[in-house]
């Protein structure tokens, strides 16, 4: 039998680390072509090594999706590389925690650029492309995922600008999610809890020292791409429109 995401072809941002690259893997395990956009191109090389060594298709996009241009250009180079684009994963993000009092304003300026517009600049130039591939690829469904966070859900004191990129990011994939979903494009949310990434390791050190009392279970990567991948390999007809997910002992 031919594997479900067979004839398809996934763009996958911020897929150098952790969440993305094992979303990239599962993708192609399921048998989409892959497109791995982020900044450290010699990751993305690791990636796409693996997945071509496991038989699959990866395309490396050096991007920095906060620059509208290039985000834009990433979807571009996939549809004129891979040939289409049936599947978005908006997952390229950062999290700079701490006191919104003594804040350094450049950080606020990070979540909100990276988190929210580069999310919105990789949607903008993927949409045209997801309708079309609803219309007439191989599957007649195409999938735009966008990670948000429990911190999406729930703010917390010490990640106001944080808890603000992600509720941004679950009311515009809402709002999406009804705007297309009679043309077959459909529009979901993820939610993970902690999950053993890089993510946290970007804050200052006293910041990281403060948080790292409160780091308790974890989930891997791969948990959440197994997530996402149930998610696109669903039937036409079902759509998956939000999933928030936590490691089983974390509280809130
Ligand atoms: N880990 C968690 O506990 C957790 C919980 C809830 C939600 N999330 C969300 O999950 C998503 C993935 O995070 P992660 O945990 O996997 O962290 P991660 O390992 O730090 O991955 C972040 C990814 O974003 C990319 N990135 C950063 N700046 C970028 C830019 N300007 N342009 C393009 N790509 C950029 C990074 O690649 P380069 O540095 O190579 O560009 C990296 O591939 C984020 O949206 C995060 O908010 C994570």
């Amino acid at each position: 039998m031919k594997p479900v995401l067979d004839g398809t072809v996934a763009l996958v941002t911020g897929a150098s680390s952790g969440i993305g690259a094992a979303t990239a893997a599962a993708l192609a395990g399921h048998g989409a072509a892959v497109a791995l956009a982020a900044r450290r191109t010699g990751r993305l090389e690791e990636v796409a090594a693996s997945i071509r060594e496991q038989g699959g298709t990866a395309l490396v996009l050096e991007s920095d999706i906060t620059d509208e241009q290039q985000a834009a250009g990433a979807v571009e180079r996939t549809v004129s590389e891979l040939g289409r684009l049936d599947t978005l994963i908006n997952n390229a993000g950062v999290m700079l925690l701490g006191p919104a009092a003594s804040a350094p304003l450049a950080e606020w300026q990070r979540m909100v650029d990276l988190n929210v517009l580069g999310l919105l600049f990789c949607a903008h130039a993927a949409v045209p492309h997801l309708l079309r591939a609803a219309a007439d690829g191989p599957r007649r469904v195409a999938d735009m995922v966008n990670i948000s966070s429990v911190a999406g859900r729930t703010a917390r004191n010490g990640s106001g600008v944080y808890n603000l990129t992600k509720h941004g990011v679950g009311a515009f994939s809402e709002s999406l999610r009804q705007e297309l979903a009679t043309r077959y494009v459909r529009v979901s949310l993820v939610e993970p809890g902690a999950t053993a990434t890089e993510l946290a390791s970007h804050n200052r050190p006293e910041v990281l020292d403060a948080i790292r009392s409160q780091f308790g279970q974890r989930m891997e990567a791969e948990d959440i791409a197994d997530a996402i991948s149930y998610i696109v390999t669903r039937p036409r007809h079902v759509a998956v429109n939000e999933m928030l997910i936590r490691p089983t002992e974390q509280e809130r």
